[in-house]
């Protein structure tokens, strides 16, 4: 069994991308410019965020934090969307989701230039994605096809079984595995209410867990030899962490892992990887890759 490091691999990336921007400094350019906006105080929603703004400056980015409190109204947040998206020094920026439930998520979304949309959820983006034209692909499922790239995982012709269905990872996931550009991969997409679940995932090899439920994945849902990424990260609580909880995968790693090929950690896989897509999308944003 060899373990992905997704760590090692987002800060190889991240020199990478560092390089690059200074690169553009040296030529006249201007470093590429993030910004993210943050609803509330919820615990996941600030750790996520302040790595973002923190890989931010490890690329050498600039980037601005916009916070409101749970009460913003949706059209304070509309306001705050428009404003960036006019600003000709931002080159493209986040919202951070969940949102707090009198703002419909749907509508921000929308409202974002999808030339902007460096998270690429603006419809526009999810669509060029499904039909392979250049666009911003949602970091998630971007850092997971790097991964499987750069460890030399074959993934053309193979067997591939996503599990959940979400607009941010699942759906997203199963469209660029099957892609001939990307996954080249026979896929199937597993939910809650797939039949046979188990016998399906054991079908797999490469087997994406992304249905946020902790340990939900055992080891006789993995073929042996099998692939396995876990994109879950549900705070669990332990009294032997300072902060009093931990990170638990969708995947029961202790129990699984002897049955795999490679798989990836929780924490230190997927995680990393998500950030420093961000960084790459961010610098295509920039640098007008996907969008004249
Ligand atoms: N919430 C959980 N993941 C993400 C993400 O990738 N982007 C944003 N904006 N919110 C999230």
């Amino acid at each position: 069994m060899k373990l992905i490091d997704g760590k090692a691999t987002a800060a190889a990336i991240k020199e990478e991308i560092a390089a690059e921007v200074e690169r553009i400094v040296a030529r006249g350019g201007r470093r590429p410019h993030l910004a993210a906006v943050l609803v509330g105080h919820d615990g996941g929603s600030e750790t996520y965020v302040r790595g973002k703004v923190k890989a931010c400056g490890e690329c050498g980015f600039r980037s601005t934090l916009i916070r409101y409190e749970d009460d913003v109204t949706e059209e304070e947040l509309l306001g705050c969307v428009a404003r960036l998206n006019a600003d000709p020094e931002v080159d493209g920026f986040i919202v951070q989701l969940p949102l707090p439930p009198h703002i419909d998520e749907q509508k921000i979304i929308e409202a974002i230039d999808y030339r902007k949309d460096v998270d690429g959820f603006h419809p526009v983006n999810v669509g060029r994605m499904a039909i392979g034209l250049p666009c911003f692909i949602s970091a998630t499922p971007r850092g997971i096809l790097e991964l499987l790239r750069r460890y030399g995982v074959e993934t053309g012709g193979k067997k591939c079984v996503v599990l959940g269905r979400s607009n941010i990872v699942g759906k997203p996931m199963a469209q660029l595995m099957m892609q001939k550009q990307y996954g080249d991969a026979t896929v199937t997409v597993c939910h809650s209410h797939t039949r046979g679940l188990a016998e399906e995932c054991r079908t797999a090899d490469i087997l994406i867990a992304a249905i946020g439920r902790p340990a939900f994945v055992g080891p006789e849902m993995v073929k042996e030899g099998a692939v396995v990424i876990d994109v879950g990260t549900t705070r669990v609580p332990d009294a032997t962490k300072k902060s009093g909880f931990r990170l638990q995968g969708d995947v029961d790693f202790e129990a699984v892992a002897p049955r795999c090929s490679m798989i990836t950690p929780v924490p230190g896989g997927v995680g990393p990887m998500t950030i420093c897509m961000l960084m790459l999308n961010t610098l295509a944003a920039a640098r007008h890759d996907c969008y004249a």
